[in-house]
């Protein structure tokens, strides 16, 4: 298909719409005032890539270290549900690694 000059603005309007009604994580309603942490590193990266293409990314608080483990096994499950490519053990390591380092703290005891 040959991109028209009026289709590549739709396009573009488009992009524009969906980045400003999906990807804002200070829309959830959940965690409103909540952004998440620590942006700039490969682990966040990983894990915005991984962990966006069924369900918005949650935040790292709202499960303990622990609880990632199971919840990040569990993900890999509905992976292969969908027949998505399987995340390598580098990359399930660098995501678990990101939310587990931001963490709900364990209540103690
Ligand atoms: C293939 C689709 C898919 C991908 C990719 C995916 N999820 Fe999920 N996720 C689901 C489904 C379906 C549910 C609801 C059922 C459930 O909880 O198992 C869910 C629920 C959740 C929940 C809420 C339930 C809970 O235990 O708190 C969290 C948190 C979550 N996912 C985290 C993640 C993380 C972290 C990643 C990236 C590693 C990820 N998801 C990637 C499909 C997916």
């Amino acid at each position: 298909m040959v991109m028209t000059k009026s289709n590549f603005a739709c396009l573009l309007l488009l992009l524009f719409f969906c980045s400003a009604c999906s990807d804002d994580p200070s829309r959830s309603v959940q965690h409103s005032k909540n952004i998440y942490p620590d942006q700039q590193s490969e682990g966040f990266k990983q894990f915005a890539k991984q962990c966006s293409s069924c369900h918005r990314p949650p935040m790292p608080n709202i499960h303990t270290a622990q609880q990632w483990m199971s919840t990040v096994n569990r993900m890999l499950r509905h992976r292969e549900k969908r027949a998505l490519p399987k995340m390598t053990d580098i990359e399930k390591q660098q995501v678990l690694a990101y939310l587990q380092n931001h963490a709900q703290q364990d209540v103690q005891p």
